[in-house]
């Protein structure tokens, strides 16, 4: 998937939406009929641009010693990137992690509280896995293993790296990781706003960053997952979440989809197997409040077949009929329910 090919993806969806609004402004994105499957999103799957030489081979500055308020603790830039060791901010918000959770095991399974944070919150372009039942971890880390999981995307390192590299931990490290995350309370960590337009954003770090100098552009047909402050994700603190621009009118077309199911019966009402409030049953994982670029990945994935492990058959009827239209409005609704 190359970079032009996202921007002219991007372009024509703009255009599309710009059409629509003059041509169509009493017909919902919703009631149009779609191919079934567009490239994948740009804005949800974020592909970092490639490094340039310079920045690959540049040392990280060391020589301030990094700080955010409310607390007195301090890291150096290098500390803040340690997969090993990972910066924790706020040690006493969350249990004590074990081995596997803040150190990995050098040199190739990175700890998991790097990338989904000590507090299990997660970011845009991984997952939250705070308060995921047990087994269901432990079946998705199997499911990376066998190839049965993949992104539709191969190019987002992320995914690829926690298939690389995650899936070499043990059974023991495996029970160990998914009890700590399962023990952990998930709260409110994405304020989903929906605004037709939105600030101008482009891909760094594998999320979606405010450009500068700052600038309005449509929202079209996308959702913009962006850091409530961009310097304090960047850090990794666990603290400080996310806010996610989504379409209007999306909350309640998505809310009718998740509770009826839809025209034509597009889709399975989701309460049936992720429970009340959709936060989880037995081992189906809570949907409620998690990243809507997330959200649209899995589904995106399970409509692919890249995401097809025997549990996630389930799902197929429920993504079938969707469109991508149907995809975003599902998961602005469902991001901006309480975790
Ligand atoms: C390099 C970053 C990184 C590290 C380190 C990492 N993960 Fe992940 N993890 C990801 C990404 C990215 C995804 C999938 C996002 C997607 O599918 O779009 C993911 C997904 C998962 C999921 C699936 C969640 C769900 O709701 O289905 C589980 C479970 C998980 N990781 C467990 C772990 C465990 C346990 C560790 C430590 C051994 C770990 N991860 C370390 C990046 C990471
Ligand atoms: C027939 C039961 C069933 C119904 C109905 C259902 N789901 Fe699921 N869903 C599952 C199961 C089981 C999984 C776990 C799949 C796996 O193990 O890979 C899942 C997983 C998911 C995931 C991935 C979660 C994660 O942590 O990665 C999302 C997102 C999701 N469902 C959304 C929905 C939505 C939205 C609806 C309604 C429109 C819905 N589901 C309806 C059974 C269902």
């Amino acid at each position: 998937m190359t970079r032009l090919k996202f921007q002219s993806l991007t372009a024509i969806l703009i255009a599309a939406a710009i059409f629509l609004a003059a041509t169509a402004s009493s017909q919902t994105p919703s009631t149009i009929s779609h191919p079934p499957l567009e490239p994948p999103p740009y804005w949800a799957y974020a592909v970092d641009p490639p490094a340039s030489a310079a920045e690959a081979g540049a040392k990280p500055d060391d020589s301030a010693s990094l700080h955010i308020s409310g607390t007195k603790i301090s890291f150096t830039r290098s500390q803040v990137h340690d997969f090993f060791n990972i910066p924790d901010w706020h040690p006493s918000a969350h249990p004590p992690m074990p081995q596997i959770v803040a150190h990995g095991r050098p040199p190739e399974v990175y700890a998991c509280g790097y990338c989904h944070l000590p507090n299990g919150q997660g970011r845009p372009e991984n997952s939250s896995l705070a308060g995921l039942p047990a087994t269901y971890i432990v079946q998705q880390l199997a499911d990376f293993k066998s190839g049965a999981r993949k992104s539709s995307d191969p190019d987002l390192k992320p995914v690829s790296s926690m298939i690389a590299n995650e899936t070499k931990i043990t059974g023991a490290e495996i029970q160990i990781a998914a009890a700590y995350f399962a023990a952990l309370k998930p709260k409110p960590w994405i304020r989903v706003v929906e605004a037709k337009f939105v600030p101008k954003t482009h891909v760094a770090g594998w999320m979606l960053v405010v450009s500068t100098p700052h600038e309005v552009e449509s929202i079209g047909d996308r959702i913009i997952e962006i850091p409530e402050n961009l310097e304090r994700t960047e850090l990794r603190d666990d603290s400080s979440g996310f806010i996610a621009y989504v379409p209007p009118g999306s909350l309640k077309r998505g809310h009718a989809l998740v509770t009826t199911g839809g025209a034509n019966a597009r889709t399975i009402i989701c309460s049936t197997c992720h429970g009340p409030n959709l936060k989880g049953l037995k081992d189906v994982p809570s949907i409620a409040g998690r990243s809507p670029s997330y959200i649209v990945r899995q589904l995106y994935d399970m409509q692919s077949g890249a995401r097809a492990g025997a549990s996630g058959q389930q799902m197929k009827p429920v993504v079938a009929n969707l469109s991508l239209f149907d995809i975003i409005d599902i998961a602005a609704y469902i991001s901006s329910l309480s975790p």
